[in-house]
């Protein structure tokens, strides 16, 4: 096992480059299920979450070339096994879109129950809902989601929740189906957007998406042979810029959509720190201590939920009392008592984190409980005086490429050492 060693107090300096984001690209591969040809997918994001959706495709029957660590080529000449891997599959959260894709195409899909991060219960009723609606049998029974149909038929869903997975989930089901689909109270997030310019490329029609009403009319197949670029992604811009202004730093983030992160970027204007555009990059700099601001998360364009606790990092060193809402998920707070280590002062109420401001934070030895909450404690070591030690660093591995390096490359000090 590795953690991560931080010697913190250092102001991040200098341009770190963004990547492919991950929540696009955990829907992007999947959807390879439905081309019925090859095509190439640039800007992939090295990421653990990325290389296991890539083992458990080859092991559907995809043929699948990685030409660099951002680069794959895709072949789909049909697959062996509409039933997903029993050892890769529960570790990721975003297992499910193998239902939407094998159901849509090869009308039959068993994926064992998703697993992934911990912050509350994670239910898929909307999903299930979405594929019944269009025609398909579901069941859930011993860890498993077994989804088959004759054929699936376009209908009307509206979405009791605004979901992200139940919204990719009825776009990857429809795609193929008979008919047209419309998807009414659809999240709007850009890897949703994302998807369906991917799939659009390959041969699909579909209309709305990054609006909360989708229209899919289905096609009879995907042809492919095209190359598709992932969008950057956001919550990794929007890591670095909160890292930047927790360090007192002065950082240029470079190959961003500034209009993907404009909440994030509000709020720290609202906290008194620069952020300037400038075309694909984000300019950061804060040269004192940031004023308290409110939050509340809320799904895109609102303030994202997986910036929830990097933001409380630095609304732990921010001048006075902030209170952060979270409103998408039931727990988002298991970082609150790392955070009390390195001297933060926060208590929950309700659905809420009270955050009184500290001058200063102390390095601790923390654990990461969940992916964001992982880049939490990197901040908090980065902004904090003395040794940070990180345990459990395989969350951070699973959304964030060479966290480390592109930190040293900003001037931090930071090792990756093993735990023992
Ligand atoms: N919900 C339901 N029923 C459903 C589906 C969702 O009630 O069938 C509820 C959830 O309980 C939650 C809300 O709807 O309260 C939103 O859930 P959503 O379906 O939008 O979340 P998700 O698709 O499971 C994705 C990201 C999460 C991110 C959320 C919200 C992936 C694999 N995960 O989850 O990302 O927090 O959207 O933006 O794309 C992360 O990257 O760290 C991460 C956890």
């Amino acid at each position: 096992m590795e953690k991560l060693r931080i010697y913190g107090g250092k102001p991040l300096k200098g341009t770190v480059s963004i990547c492919g984001a991950k929540n696009a690209a955990i829907c992007i591969l999947p959807a390879t299920l439905l081309i019925d040809g090859t095509c190439k997918i640039e800007n992939l994001p090295d990421i653990i979450d990325v290389r296991r959706y890539i083992s458990v495709l080859k092991e559907l029957g995809l043929n699948i070339t990685q030409n660099s660590p951002n680069e794959i080529l895709v072949e789909n000449k049909g697959i062996k096994t509409t039933s997903c891997s029993l050892e890769l599959c529960p570790k990721m959260r975003a297992s499910y879109y193998l239902v939407g894709a094998l159901l849509g195409r090869y009308k039959s899909a068993e994926v064992p129950l998703p697993g992934g991060c911990n912050f509350g219960s994670r239910p898929i009723d909307q999903h299930i809902k979405g594929f019944e609606a269009l025609g398909a049998q579901v069941s859930t029974t011993q860890g498993l989601i077994k989804a088959t149909t004759k054929k699936l038929v376009g209908t009307s869903i509206y979405l009791d929740v605004v979901s992200v997975g139940a919204t990719i989930n009825m776009i990857l089901a429809s795609v193929l189906a008979e008919g047209t689909t419309i998807i009414e109270n659809a999240a709007k997030e850009p890897h949703i957007v994302d998807l369906a310019n991917f799939l659009n490329t390959m041969g699909a029609n579909i209309k709305g998406a990054g609006t909360d009403t989708i229209k899919i009319v289905g096609v009879k197949s995907l042809p492919g042979n095209a190359t598709y670029s992932i969008i950057p992604d956001q919550i990794e811009a929007g890591t670095f810029m909160v890292a930047a202004a927790a360090t007192g730093g002065d950082v240029i983030i470079k190959n961003c959509i500034p209009k993907h992160v404009d909440s994030i970027t509000a709020k720290l204007v609202e906290m008194g720190i620069t952020v300037e555009e400038l075309g694909d990059s984000i300019h950061v700099k804060c040269d004192k201590r940031p004023k308290k601001v409110n939050i509340k998360t809320m799904p895109y364009p609102g303030f994202p939920t997986d910036m929830h606790p990097q933001m409380a990092t630095l609304l732990s060193i921010a001048n006075g009392m902030s209170i952060l809402t979270e409103s998408v998920w039931d727990n988002r707070f298991q970082y609150v008592e790392e955070l009390k280590k390195f001297g933060a002062q926060i208590r929950i109420e309700g659905r809420s984190a009270i955050i009184e401001g500290v001058k200063s934070l102390d390095g601790a030895p923390v654990v990461c409980s969940d992916l964001r909450a992982g880049a939490a404690m990197v901040i908090a070591g980065l902004a904090s005086k003395g040794v940070t030690e990180i345990s459990k660093i395989e969350y951070v591995d699973r959304g964030y490429e060479n966290i480390e390096e592109k930190l040293r490359n900003l001037g931090a000090k930071i090792e990756r050492v093993n735990e023992d």
